[in-house]
């Protein structure tokens, strides 16, 4: 077996609705591999393919070697899942969630007993572990549904939305966990995330998606050199001057233009610092009057606006930047 998950073309159709178009990724053994997209991407619905919830309506995976429509029980044997919506039953302690699960996957009693103490270590639970579920903390919760999916030691593990609606700080802490579990267990693990940062600091590889289809795939840092440099964002005086902008940046063979909006310009140049200099001269030669100049490094969200024209909008951004960034990705 090469590996983990090989998806050939795999589609799936919603009445008119196509969720998923034929997507082929191949995950390594022992890869932490995300797919990175907005909400409606299409990231669960792949997910509940490859974990035989649903049929795909076209192509094919397999899943640790099997086919995910004809050895669908084989497939459930050798993966985790852990859900974007909970699935704890939060009338028993987490102990009892985790035995239910052991029975379920038919562990005997002893096996069962050894590998919740093992689990619960791994995310630190082992103190909260006989208290009803209902008085855990959303951080708490999510460990402890991180603990469930590995109880019967999956060969591969799929994450949706692993640390969605968290705070920063316990967002960090799952990281730690997940990457843990993925270096000391050594689980090939496929997450869904529509946090860049998320996507950025955890996965060995991204596969960046949109409506349904792969718009971008590799490690992060080379996602990041693909667009060319370091990102200038221009801030214009006249509206009218965008087109014109771009188009002496152009010319003059300078910058790759990322993307535009009504008075902004994004830009990408080698060497930011020093190019400054000369993508000022060259707005002033056009006689386009310049009021705000920002350098950063690039981002996976201007990658994905790159590839899209969009912002991968976060949820839980407050409503000052979720202003900023429709400003930001609004299109002429
Ligand atoms: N059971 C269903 N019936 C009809 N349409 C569906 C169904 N499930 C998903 N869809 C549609 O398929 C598309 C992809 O949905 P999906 O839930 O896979 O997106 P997602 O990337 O997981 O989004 P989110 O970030 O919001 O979780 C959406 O347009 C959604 O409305
Ligand atoms: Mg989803």
């Amino acid at each position: 077996m090469l590996y983990a998950i090989e998806t050939s073309g795999i589609t799936k159709r919603f009445d008119d609705v196509t969720a998923v178009n034929k997507i082929s990724i191949s995950v390594k053994p022992g890869e932490l591999f995300g797919l990175l997209g907005p909400n409606g991407a299409g990231k669960t619905t792949l997910i509940s393919m490859l974990s035989t919830m649903i049929e795909p309506s076209g192509g094919s995976a397999l899943v640790w070697g099997y086919n995910v429509m004809k050895d669908a029980d084989a497939v459930r044997q050798n993966i985790g899942v852990v859900f974007q919506d909970t699935t704890l039953d939060d009338r028993l302690t987490g102990r009892e969630n985790l035995d239910l699960h052991g029975r379920l996957y038919g562990l005997d009693g002893k096996t069962r007993k050894e590998r919740i103490k093992e689990v619960l270590s791994l995310v630190e639970l082992t103190e909260r572990a006989d208290a009803i579920v209902k008085t855990y903390s959303g951080g708490m919760m999510r460990r402890l549904e991180i603990a469930r999916g590995l109880m019967h030691h999956p060969h591969v593990l799929f994450l949706d939305e692993p640390t969605l609606g968290l705070d920063p700080q316990t967002r960090m802490h799952i990281w730690d966990y997940i990457k843990k579990l993925n270096k000391e267990e050594g689980v090939t693990i496929l997450l869904t995330t529509h946090y860049m940062e998320e996507a950025d600091r955890l996965c060995d590889r991204i596969a960046i998606i949109d409506n349904g289809e792969i718009v971008a795939l590799d490690n992060p840092q080379n996602l990041k050199n693909s667009l060319g440099g370091d990102v200038i964002t221009l801030g214009l005086e006249n509206p009218g001057d965008v087109d014109k902008l771009c188009n002496s940046y152009q010319k003059d063979g300078c910058a790759n233009i990322i993307t535009q909006n009504q008075n902004e310009v994004f830009i990408t140049v080698n060497n930011g610092e020093r190019q400054i200099p000369h993508i000022l001269l060259l707005a002033s030669q056009a006689g386009i009057p310049i009021i705000s100049v920002s350098l950063r490094k690039p981002t996976l969200d201007d990658v994905f606006i790159h590839y899209t024209g969009r912002a991968i909008r976060d949820k839980e951004v407050s409503v000052m930047e979720e202003v900023g960034y429709k400003m930001r990705s609004r299109r002429k």
